[in-house]
């Protein structure tokens, strides 16, 4: 977050760069490691662009760090000399990830980026600046940050780094037609966080996002699901789930096959040894066995019936049974959820992040 703006340091290479962006407006990515000052000069690039008159998209695509909408989500924020950058900015849309860091979930994100990317444009940015996550060394990074260049065509990159760390992945778009990389330092003052940090940031995010939020009631019935594919085969009977029940040493709460694939629910403890047996019965080859108390905490997107994101969930209480679920969420008008995406976190109302959720 910014310091007050006396300790703020502005480095000339920065204004150069902002004054080349000016002068070729369009999309810019800003790379650069975790804690290298990205979010800093992104709010000092969108001021100095807002000021002289442009209407800038920032798009916030770091699902941890997140500095426009909750971590897990990408978020737009529009901007104009007559609507600056707050502090604390209100994101105008939002982009369900499911997940605070991007290993696994890489079609989201850059599918969520290319989402905001557009709809500033669409809502008049002529300048769109996208923030990223601080993922750059490694295989993994070079190809997130691969596909995500291929999917928004930037005009601009904007590199951030301390030595060469940037080469990697400036060499894989370097003679690209229309794209200038800017290679910028970073700023000395720029402060380090700790592992533990960053982590109570995520979690002061959540906590402030859910504050005010109330537990609902949503109906199957009412509802698509994705991420977890619920409800799109078919659903077994009373006398087939209890001959599931014999091998699980449980008797399901529900089960249904789609193709190859099996999901069954249970509460509570069940037997692993007599898999096999719960795939034949099911005539499968791959089954998901879900303890529906493990799936308590679990971090939803809710989507209204277009598909667009209308608030984040944490899911309270799931009842296969009676094909309900209970979420906690500050959405005031539950009754727009048409679609509810499941993410791979699981949190408690605090913020304070439980880990995984079973399903991955
Ligand atoms: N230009 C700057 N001048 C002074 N302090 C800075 C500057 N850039 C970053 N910082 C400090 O470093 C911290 C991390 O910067 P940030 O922009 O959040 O990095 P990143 O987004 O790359 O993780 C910030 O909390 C801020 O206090
Ligand atoms: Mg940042």
């Amino acid at each position: 977050m910014i310091g007050s703006s006396s300790e703020l340091e502005i480095l000339p290479e920065w204004v150069h760069a902002a004054e080349r962006v000016l002068g070729q407006p369009g999309v810019v990515v800003l790379l650069g490691a975790s804690d290298s000052g990205k979010t800093t000069l992104g709010r000092i690039l969108t001021d100095i662009w807002t000021a002289a008159g442009r209407t800038v998209g920032l798009v916030d695509g770091d699902i941890g760090q997140s500095s426009i909408g909750p971590p897990a989500t990408v978020a737009l924020a529009i901007l104009s000399s007559h609507h600056p950058l707050p502090p604390s900015p209100c994101p105008h849309v939002l982009y369900f990830v499911g997940s605070t860091s991007p290993p696994g979930h890489f079609l989201p994100l850059i599918l969520g980026t290319q989402s905001l990317v557009q709809t500033a444009i669409a809502q008049g940015a002529e300048i769109v600046l996208v923030d990223t996550t601080g993922l750059i060394r490694g295989a993994v990074a070079a190809s997130l940050k691969w596909h995500k260049l291929q999917a928004l065509r930037p005009q601009h990159v904007l590199a951030l780094q301390r030595e060469a760390e940037l080469e990697p992945i400036l060499r894989l778009v370097e003679g690209q037609s229309d794209l200038e990389i800017h290679r910028v330092p970073v700023s000395p003052k720029v402060v380090r966080r700790s592992h533990a940090a960053r982590r109570a940031f995520r979690e002061a995010r959540f906590r402030e996002y859910f504050a005010s939020a109330s537990r609902d009631d949503l109906e199957w019935k009412d509802l698509r699901f994705s991420r977890l594919w619920l409800n799109t085969g078919r659903r077994l009977g009373r006398e087939e789930l209890a001959v599931l029940g014999v091998s699980l040493q449980t008797m399901p709460l529900y089960a249904e096959a789609a193709g190859e694939e099996g999901l069954v629910f249970v509460r509570g403890a069940f037997s692993r040894a007599t898999l096999y047996q719960v795939r034949n019965a099911l005539q499968v080859s791959d089954v998901l066995l879900i303890d529906v108390e493990q799936l308590r905490g679990t971090l939803l997107g809710l989507h209204d019936g277009e598909g667009a994101f209308l608030a984040l969930g944490i899911l309270h209480n799931f009842d296969p049974e009676q094909e309900t679920l209970r979420a906690l969420t500050p959405l005031q008008d539950p009754a727009r959820v048409r679609s509810v995406a499941f993410g791979s976190i699981r949190l408690d109302p605090s913020g304070r992040e439980l880990g995984e959720a079973p399903w991955r």
